[in-house]
C-alpha cells in the first residue's frame, strides 16, 4: 500500500480527534479504519456521564462500517492523547481488540498507533491480542 495512502489515513484519524466527545477524561481519540475495498470509516470516542456507556474511537469506526454492511478490513490508524498534551502511541483497549478480532485476520490486520504522519508504530492484531478467541471457535 502506498505510503501516501497511509499518510492520508493518519490525517483522517488526527482530524477525527476534533470530533471527540471527552468532557470527563479529556483524553481525545480519533481512528480511521480502512476497509479491504479502500473505503475509510472514521470514529472518535464518545463519553457519557454514566461512564460505562462510553464508546471508544475504534469501536465507533468499526460499528459505523459494519452497520453499512462492510465486514472486511485492512488496517486502522489510532491517534490519541490528553486534549492539553502531546499525542501518545494510543494502544487499543481490550474490548476494542476483541471487536477487531471478530472481523479481522489477526495475522494481517494492521493497527497503526500514530503521533503524526511521520511518527507511528505498526502492529498486527495477533501481536496485540495473542492466543485470541474468535468466530472460528464457535463453528
Ligand atoms: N479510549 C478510546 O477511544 N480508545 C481506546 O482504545 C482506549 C480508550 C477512550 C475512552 C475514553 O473516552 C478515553 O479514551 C479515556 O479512557
Amino acid at each position: 500500500m502506498a505510503e501516501k495512502d497511509l499518510k492520508k489515513l493518519i490525517e483522517k484519524a488526527l482530524d477525527m480527534r476534533n470530533s471527540s466527545y471527552a468532557p470527563y477524561s479529556h483524553y481525545k481519540v480519533g481512528a480511521a479504519l480502512e476497509a479491504s475495498d479502500g473505503q475509510i470509516f472514521s470514529g472518535c470516542n464518545v463519553e457519557n456521564s454514566s461512564y460505562g456507556a462510553t464508546n471508544c474511537a475504534e469501536r465507533t469506526a468499526f460499528f459505523k462500517a459494519v452497520s453499512e454492511g462492510v465486514h472486511d478490513f485492512r488496517r486502522i490508524v489510532i491517534t490519541g492523547g490528553p486534549d492539553d498534551g502531546e499525542l501518545q502511541y494510543a494502544t487499543p483497549c481490550g474490548i476494542c481488540r476483541q471487536v477487531m478480532r471478530e472481523f479481522c485476520n489477526p495475522e494481517s490486520f494492521e493497527i497503526i498507533l500514530a503521533k503524526s504522519t511521520e511518527d507511528y508504530r505498526v502492529y498486527t492484531l495477533a501481536q496485540l491480542l495473542p492466543e485470541s478467541f474468535g468466530p472460528e471457535n464457535l463453528l
